[in-house]
């Protein structure tokens, strides 16, 4: 039997904690960091929480006997992947990295690339007035200063009573988000830029396709370097990759 830890908080994570589930050689634990209120609970076993650094997960993995550890964090869930790499080093165990593939731009797209938010924030400085900020809750205080744009803020929980927020509008919705409602909320709310980080994958992509088909502009956010290690790109791959060792 191979134990297996799942770093997840994505949709990768899931589907591959769903697809694991049906392989009798394999037993695997997902993990969770808590983040959001009512988190989609993956199939199989599970936890829910922060580790307390690179020795708590360390820890977690000796107690727990795991043999592989699989990180299918989020691309800008950059400190989970760096301890994620550390902890696996420092007990000796197998670890490989599912990160699907950032999206590329394409003919029409009007892309302004930046390497993080406030970098983001300082490129709409007299380039937009009303910008739809998709970058979750935890960034939002980078744009607050940001007094002459309106921005139409959509995450998944609302951010803390106390939380720096831009002047705007908070929606509050879970991807994946379809063309069609993408489409009506650039025009509806008179749209003149996105930020949104380059998360790659299907599920929020059609807002950058909306984009496009308006003609209107997208702060694109860069990925933050990922620590070196065995890679793949998608689910089934990492599927095989863990047969591969059983
Ligand atoms: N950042 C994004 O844009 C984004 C977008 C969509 C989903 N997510 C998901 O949301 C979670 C949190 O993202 P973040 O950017 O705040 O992460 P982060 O900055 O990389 O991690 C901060 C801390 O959260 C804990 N943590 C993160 N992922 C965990 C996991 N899967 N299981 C257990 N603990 C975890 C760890 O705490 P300890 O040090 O105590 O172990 C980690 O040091 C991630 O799991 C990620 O996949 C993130």
């Amino acid at each position: 039997m191979l134990r297996v830890l799942i770093l997840g908080g994505t949709g990768d994570a899931a589907e591959l904690a769903a697809k694991l589930a049906n392989i009798p050689e394999i037993e695997a634990i997902a993990s969770l960091a808590g983040r959001t209120r009512q988190p989609v609970t993956p199939v199989g076993n599970f936890r829910i929480g922060g580790f307390g650094g690179v020795e708590g997960l360390a820890n977690y993995l000796r107690e727990m006997e795991i043999d592989i550890l699989v990180d299918a964090t989020h691309p800008f869930a950059n400190q989970i992947s760096w301890n994620a790499a550390a902890a696996a080093k420092q007990v000796n165990l197998r670890h490989l990295m599912l990160i699907r593939p950032p999206w590329s731009k394409v003919a029409g797209d009007s892309w302004i690339e930046v390497n993080n938010t406030h970098d983001a924030a300082t490129a709409l400085e007299n380039q937009a007035q009303r910008v739809f900020l998709t970058v979750g809750r935890q960034e939002l205080a980078a744009f607050a200063h940001l007094q002459d744009i309106w921005f139409l803020m959509r995450m998944i929980d609302p951010p803390a009573p106390d939380a720096v927020v831009p002047s705007g509008e908070i929606i509050c919705d879970r991807g994946p988000f379809a063309l069609e409602t993408e489409r009506e909320i650039l025009r509806q709310y008179s749209i003149d830029a996105i930020v949104s980080k380059n998360s790659g994958g299907d599920a929020t992509y059609p807002k950058i396709i909306a984009a496009r088909e308006m003609g209107i502009k997208v702060m694109m956010i860069n990925r933050p370097p990922m620590p070196p290690g065995e890679q793949v790109s998608h689910v089934d791959s990492a599927v095989n990759w863990l047969l591969s060792k059983c």
